[in-house]
């Protein structure tokens, strides 16, 4: 885990200058988000990263605690123009910071891939959120099939990079697969996306039970 945060912090001032990969695809997940979200929701975002969703999403909530394990993406993050409603916070899912029961609605983009015990992670989200919270994902589904050549070159490259410190960890999950483990650790799925649909980046919308 020490060694991944180490990752990101290393990286964290080229990701904040990186533009969006794929900007219709961003903002039609904000927009599906949004229209979950009222404006007394108390939302937990993890792996926040430089804090561009937490800021865009904050006139729609109540307040946001947006949090990461990486010093240098939270500095990245702090560094924009602060808002009343957002907090940045310096931490994992399993910070004794987050109450348990406390959130309206949990938002993880692009994180869920990159966690090794992804169900303990999952288990987590479920402990964090209120009853009848929600749980609002998008992740890279790298399993699937068709990913084309370059995606099958990349997923050999990773292990020779991780062994080099290039890469952090990554799971390979299919849509089917990720969505059976929200499912089994007591979510109900009210919507599901793919943005952008190849490579899938899979959009899930899960209630809690
Ligand atoms: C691919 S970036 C995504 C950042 C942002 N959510 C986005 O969509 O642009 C992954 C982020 O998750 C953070 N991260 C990775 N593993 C984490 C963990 N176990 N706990 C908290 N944050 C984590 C990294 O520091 C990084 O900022």
């Amino acid at each position: 885990m020490k060694t991944d945060a180490q990752f990101w912090d290393r990286i964290a001032v080229k990701y904040a200058a990186q533009p969006l990969s794929d900007p219709n695809a961003y903002e039609l997940t904000l927009e599906r988000v949004v229209s979950y979200l009222k404006p007394t929701d108390r939302v937990l975002e993890l792996g926040c990263g430089t804090g561009t969703t937490a800021l865009r999403l904050a006139p729609h909530a109540g307040s946001i605690l947006a949090t990461d394990f990486s010093e240098g993406m939270i500095a990245q993050a702090e560094a924009k123009p602060a808002v009343d409603n957002v907090r940045f916070l310096q931490a994992d899912p399993f910070s004794a910071a987050l109450k348990p029961g406390q959130y309206d609605v949990v938002v993880a983009f692009n994180l869920f891939h990159l966690m090794e015990d992804i169900d303990a992670a999952l288990a987590q989200v479920h402990t964090l959120l209120a009853p009848g919270g929600l749980f609002i994902s998008k992740s890279p589904c790298l399993a699937e099939r068709s990913l084309g050549v370059k995606f099958g070159l990349m997923k050999r490259l990773i292990p020779m990079m991780q062994l080099v410190g290039k890469a952090p960890y990554v799971r390979f999950d299919t849509i089917e697969g990720t969505e059976r483990r929200i499912s089994a650790a007591g979510f109900e799925i009210v919507e599901t996306g793919n943005y952008p649909v190849r490579p899938p980046n899979h959009f899930v919308v899960a209630r809690r039970f």
